[in-house]
């Protein structure tokens, strides 16, 4: 069966394509301009209807990447095809893997970050602290195939058929932009008390903690007098954890409340110190 929604090609940690059916019914209609703040693999942004929209992440491998398909479009395909024959890559050629690594390490080349995902271990995107990539080899698990190829040929058109900005900048960025009423922010940064999930931890970048979170709920609190209307995802509960100051000032807003389907299990009736209360936190009537 065909999804209603499109899905990011990257295959990427802390993407909320699973829950799209629970997050984009709530924002609101009309939206003048649509702000991706935390774009990460663009499962979000890609799937709203706006007049136009901004995808922002502070990795600007992922902006340079996402417009670089915008420009291309379908024409990426054979040229992905083209470079696979050339380093023989396949499931289980580690070679083929590293050489094309290091070339893209030295070049920097778009559409070989791409590929190397396609093949990585987890299709993770990571860097050191120098901005080498550095996951290593999925094998027996990654290649690129059809149906990362579908899901790619997909985005391509949705990323054509939008009108849609690539910023790389941090999230603070914001106060620079002008907003009224009719734009929306959406905001999904790296989870404070479930890093775990983010096990490339920050990915050669600036990492997220007490400061970043301070920061970025001081400015969803402007938005708000701004009347920008924004939604903001994230866990109150983590596997036992709290996020107490979060759960302070969610008391101001509108708190949606997101099920996973294994909420009932009886997995997690037997852990119920491992609860995870994931949500949507909006500054409007739900
Ligand atoms: C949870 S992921 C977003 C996933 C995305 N919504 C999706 O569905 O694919 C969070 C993203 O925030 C980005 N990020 C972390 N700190 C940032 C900052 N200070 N400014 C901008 N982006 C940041 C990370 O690079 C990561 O891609």
């Amino acid at each position: 069966m065909m999804s209603k929604y499109i899905k990011s090609p990257l295959n990427y940690t802390g993407g909320k394509y699973k829950i799209l059916d629970s997050i984009i019914p709530c924002f609101p209609k009309n939206i003048g301009t649509f702000i991706d703040l935390f774009g990460g693999g663009f499962n979000v942004g890609i799937n709203v209807k706006a007049k136009s929209i901004v995808y922002n992440d502070h990795n600007l491998f992922l902006s340079q990447m996402f417009e670089y398909f915008q420009k291309e479009g379908t024409n990426v395909i054979d040229k992905i095809y083209s470079r696979i024959k050339e380093f023989s890559l396949s499931i289980d050629n580690i070679d083929g893997y590293l050489t094309l690594r290091s070339e893209y390490n030295k070049t920097k080349n778009i559409l070989d970050l791409f590929i190397l995902t396609c093949y990585s271990f987890n299709h993770q995107i990571r860097f050191n602290s120098r901005h080498e990539f550095n996951t290593p080899f999925g094998k027996m698990r990654s290649e690129y195939n059809k149906t990362i190829e579908e899901n790619l040929i997909n985005f391509l058109k949705a990323l054509q058929s939008k009108n849609i900005k690539f910023y790389s900048k941090d999230f603070t960025f914001l106060y620079n932009m002008d907003l009224g009423e009719n734009d929306f922010v959406y905001a999904d940064p790296p989870y404070l008390i479930s890093n775990a999930s983010y096990n490339d931890g920050k990915r050669g970048f600036k990492n997220w903690g007490g400061n970043e979170e301070e920061q970025l709920l001081e400015l969803l609190d402007y938005l708000n007098c701004k009347n920008v209307k924004f939604a903001l995802s994230n866990v109150l509960v983590h596997k036992g954890l709290e996020n107490t100051k979060l759960i302070g000032w969610s008391k101001k807003y509108n708190v949606k409340h997101i099920e996973k389907s294994y909420n009932n299990s009886s997995y997690q009736r037997k852990n119920k110190d491992k609860e995870t209360q994931e949500v949507l936190i909006c500054n409007y009537k739900l």
